[in-house]
């Protein structure tokens, strides 16, 4: 399958992901479409690129949302994605976008969604003293953080003294969670291909 990998930042995801592709869950079953971002300067792009995968980036500063998200779909066109990879995408989508590749949009979440939604969530759960957060993987529908979940696991936070120890244990659970949980849709719905179910 080809993923179209989507950033705005650190990229943290991205690598994990590309690492899984070579040497995990995601061997044989998955290849690196393009790593895009709605900023030029990520520097998640860069390291995308130092890898030798293929980048594409358009900037999102002071485009209308829906005008925006029309040019990327184009642009993700083009490479034929067949799962748009969302981590650390910092935009939501329009109506337009998930239409586009509709069912086959996938984000994590460092929170359970039912309880947090939108940026932050590493900040809330520290801010609060939460013992626990839960690791959201789902796939992405029009609103924000509400689509349907495909897994979740716990990350013990009891003793973390730091928002930097928060993320780190945080980030160590989504770069396995999100890859294994990638291989498992797309072996899915490799043995069940759309229209053919009845
Ligand atoms: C991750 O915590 C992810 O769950 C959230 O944004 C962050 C992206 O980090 N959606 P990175 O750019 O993958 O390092």
């Amino acid at each position: 399958a080809k993923l179209a990998i989507l950033l705005s930042g650190r990229g943290s995801n991205m690598l994990a992901l590309a690492e899984a592709i070579k040497t995990g869950p995601l061997r044989g079953l998955a290849e690196v479409a393009v790593v895009f971002s709605n900023d030029p300067a990520a520097p998640g792009l860069e390291a995308a690129a130092a890898l030798g995968l293929p980048t594409a980036s358009l900037p999102s500063k002071g485009r209308k949302r829906a005008e925006f998200d029309q040019d990327v779909v184009a642009a993700l066109q083009a490479y034929r994605p067949d799962y748009v990879v969302l981590a650390g995408y910092m935009r939501v989508l329009s109506p337009t976008f998930v239409r586009a590749f509709a069912g086959r949009i996938i984000n994590i979440h460092p929170a359970d969604t039912h309880q947090h939604q939108g940026l932050h969530a590493y900040e809330w759960a520290f801010d609060n003293h939460l013992p626990e957060t839960k690791i959201t993987v789902h796939l992405v529908d029009e609103g924000l953080d509400t689509g349907p979940i495909l897994a979740q696991q716990v990350v013990n936070l009891e003793g973390a003294d730091s928002l930097a120890e928060v993320q780190r244990r945080g980030l160590a659970v989504e770069h396995v969670l999100y890859a294994e949980t990638l291989a498992d849709l797309i072996k899915r719905n490799a043995a069940q291909p759309e229209g053919t179910s009845c």
